[in-house]
């Protein structure tokens, strides 16, 4: 594909926190346009290896092209999986527990919102699609045609955070009964009927159906929750993971679950016992360490170059 520009965010940060050393092995769960790939491969050299995972045949393609090199020299090994078959992908290639950086920079790309045909872009008139790897899966005109209406109201609520789910589910239903929905922009219409868009609000009120769909389709949030629970299992000890996300649903996914592989297994007292938080460190080992106690989130200048930027969070945890 052509022109496949996406503007990586947060480099230097995830530089400075996953803190890699030449020779050692990264994993990069989200390739994309491989703007994190080339700092993980710069960042552990000819002696080290990058083994990096993207669903999308689009990305793919790019992606073989833009490294041939290091795909011919074996310093990097393309994945084209979903980043839930993390372990399996890397088990079978004897790499448990030998990963000394991991990053996942959650979402969709750039190409992937702004080429019609993928069906992302409520403002671009193509096919009602939305799947990043479109073997498989419903899309999301699959989705809109055939769910229940409870089954929208549902994704649009808990996927969309929409205050005006029910109206909008009821819409479709409505007008999918005369003609089944295949076009973005239709549904974006319909979508902004349902909600008494006005012109002048800042945002479109198909903003969040069109994100809560592609939550749906893609089914992000659980290959973020087995993401989570999986890659303690890749790590090396010393070993970092940091995960980008753009939307406060995965943000608070990724601080609940390393909040629990710290605090996990630690021994739990009735706050009347007279115990020192030394006392109590000393009790258990720590299995894991947060790097930093805040998010790290893009600076100003970064999103002046960069708007699509302006809602991403890094957090990065390590393996004792
Ligand atoms: C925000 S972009 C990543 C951009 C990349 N970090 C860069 O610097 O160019 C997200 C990419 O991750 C892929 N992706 C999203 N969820 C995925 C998943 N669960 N498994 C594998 N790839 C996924 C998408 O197809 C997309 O190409």
């Amino acid at each position: 594909m052509e022109n496949f520009e996406h503007i990586s965010v947060l480099r230097e940060e995830l530089v400075q926190s996953l803190a890699l050393k030449p020779g050692d092995y990264a994993v990069d769960c989200t390739a994309g346009g491989g703007g994190h790939t080339r700092i993980l491969l710069d960042q552990v050299g000819r002696s080290g290896k990058v083994f990096a995972f993207d669903r999308d045949a689009w990305a793919q393609a790019v992606l073989h092209k833009r490294f041939a090199a290091e795909l011919e020299s074996g310093q990097l090994t393309l994945i084209q999986a979903p980043f839930s078959e993390l372990v399996p992908e890397l088990e079978s290639r004897n790499l448990l527990g030998c990963i000394q950086g991991l990053c996942a920079d959650i979402g969709v790309s750039s190409p992937q919102l702004d080429h019609a045909e993928r069906g992302f872009s409520f403002a671009k008139s193509g096919p009602l699609d939305m799947r990043m790897d479109q073997t498989r899966g419903p899309t999301a005109a699959d989705l809109v045609n055939e769910s229940t209406e409870e089954e929208l109201i549902r994704i649009f609520r808990d996927y969309g955070e929409d205050p005006q789910a029910r109206s909008v589910a009821r819409a479709i239903l409505k007008r999918r009964a005369e003609k089944p929905f295949a076009e973005t922009t239709d549904l974006a219409n319909v979508v902004a009927s349902a909600s008494h868009y006005k012109e002048r609000s800042r945002k479109h009120p198909a903003t969040k159906i069109f994100q809560a769909l592609r939550i749906a389709v893609n089914t992000e949030l659980e290959e973020l929750e087995t993401l989570l629970q999986d890659f303690p299992k890749v790590l090396a000890s010393g070993g970092r993971c940091g995960i980008i996300s753009f939307h406060s649903l995965e943000d608070r996914l990724v601080k609940q679950g390393f909040k629990h592989l710290v605090d996990g297994n630690k021994p739990r007292f009735d706050r009347h016992v007279p115990i020192t938080a030394a006392q109590l460190d000393a009790m258990y080992e720590k299995r894991f360490q947060i790097i930093k106690p805040f998010p790290l989130e893009p600076s100003d200048q970064e999103v002046e170059r960069n708007p699509r930027a302006r809602s991403a969070k890094l957090r990065v945890i390590e393996k004792l």
